[in-house]
């Protein structure tokens, strides 16, 4: 029994229970998409029309004894429409996000490491006994998979054809010949996109994490680019000879345990007139805020600790920004303090992401 002896109110005990069971269903019906993604599912059942879970199984190969419950939770969950007569449906709006592989809105990627990222949590309790967090690595490949199916779409169908015309001049540079670099590059789709659209510049991707420089490497080889090299920052990070006309972070700044000296390599590595584009988590400057504002908050926070935080602590002194660290104004300051006087902030239609272009 609680020691607390203040009189319960009933209504908070109602509102309570609703929002912790509606927790522990979001729990479940998570592992439900993972699975239909895995399974191929939504892509079987994308632009079939209503089908039964037999039509389903047969579709698939699976039992349909499996697929019928499955279904019926789906319906239940609100993701695929029940037409009555045991017929499902999955509707174009929800395809969009967990079957369609062309929609920049995808969001099924989030889902494709979820046993990775739970079996990351068993190891949390010590961090937060330690203070050391995981790096990116401690999720193994399909962390790094996940990574690339949760942002690869915004790179293919957005950076080259609306983010980087509106930056100043890079467009002209890149078609001329430029140096360019990715820092935190993870699966290097971003660079891949570039490294196709621009082929008389030179690219460079940056990353610590051996299962994403290993996606990388196999990523380039598909596309059979040549104007692409990827780097293992830890051994062999950015030169700091003022040779790089554009250099650009991804969701990744927050995540690194020195992103002081990082920012700072970055204005060493580049031209006096070159540039630098920064995507990160658009959060405001306070908790309060935040709380008020930014109805996903409790999923940032979440996915910091079980991520961005924990990558940022994941060595002694780790600087801990985590997901809602690196804000405008912590990023207008630490860009300054690195010596960077320009700063200008673009918004491209990402409910996650704000982009900052700087210039030293
Ligand atoms: C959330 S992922 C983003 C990856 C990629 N930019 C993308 O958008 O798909 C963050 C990446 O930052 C990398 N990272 C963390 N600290 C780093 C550092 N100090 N230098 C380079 N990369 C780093 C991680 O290994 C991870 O691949």
């Amino acid at each position: 029994m609680s020691t607390d002896s203040r009189p319960l109110d009933p209504q908070k005990i109602k509102a309570g229970g609703e929002r912790i069971f509606g927790y522990i269903k979001g729990m479940g019906v998570s592992a439900m998409i993972y699975l239909g993604d895995k399974l191929g599912l939504y892509q079987a059942l994308d632009g079939t029309g209503p089908v039964t879970s037999e039509e389903l199984a047969q579709k698939t190969g699976l039992h349909e004894r499996w697929v019928r419950e499955w279904i019926r939770g789906q319906a239940a969950a609100g993701i695929i429409d029940y037409k009555g007569d045991e017929r499902f449906e999955l509707s174009p709006e929800i395809a969009m996000f967990l079957a369609d592989s062309n929609s920049p809105k995808l969001a099924v990627g989030i889902f494709s490491d979820l046993p990775q990222r739970m079996a990351v949590v068993e190891r949390l309790p010590e961090a937060f006994k330690t203070g050391i967090g995981l790096n990116y690595d401690a999720r193994g490949p399909e962390g790094a998979r996940g990574i690339e199916r949760v942002f690869g779409n915004w790179y293919r169908f957005t950076l080259v054809s609306q983010v980087l015309p509106k930056l100043d001049g890079m467009v002209s540079k890149l078609q001329a010949g430029a140096k360019a670099a990715d820092i935190g590059c993870g699966a290097g789709v971003a660079l891949l996109e570039m490294a196709k659209a621009f082929p008389k510049s030179a690219f460079h991707g940056y990353d610590i994490s051996q299962h994403a420089l290993a996606r990388a490497k196999e990523n380039k080889a598909r596309a059979g680019v040549k104007n692409l090299t990827f780097h293992d920052a830890k051994t062999d990070g950015l030169s700091p000879d003022a040779s790089f006309d554009f250099i650009t972070t991804f969701d990744c700044i927050h995540d690194m345990t020195n992103p002081a000296a990082t920012i700072r390599a970055i204005h060493s590595a580049l031209k006096p007139n070159g540039s630098w584009l920064i995507a990160d988590i658009k959060s405001a400057p306070t908790f309060e805020e935040n709380l008020e504002k930014n109805p996903m908050t409790a999923m940032l926070y979440a996915f910091s600790v079980m991520g961005c935080m924990s990558s940022a602590l994941s060595e002694p002194g780790g600087a801990g920004l985590g997901t809602l660290g690196f804000n405008e104004s912590v990023a207008r300051a630490m860009t300054a303090e690195a010596g960077f006087t320009r700063f200008r902030r673009h918004d491209f239609e990402n409910p996650f992401n704000a982009y900052y272009e700087v210039r030293p």
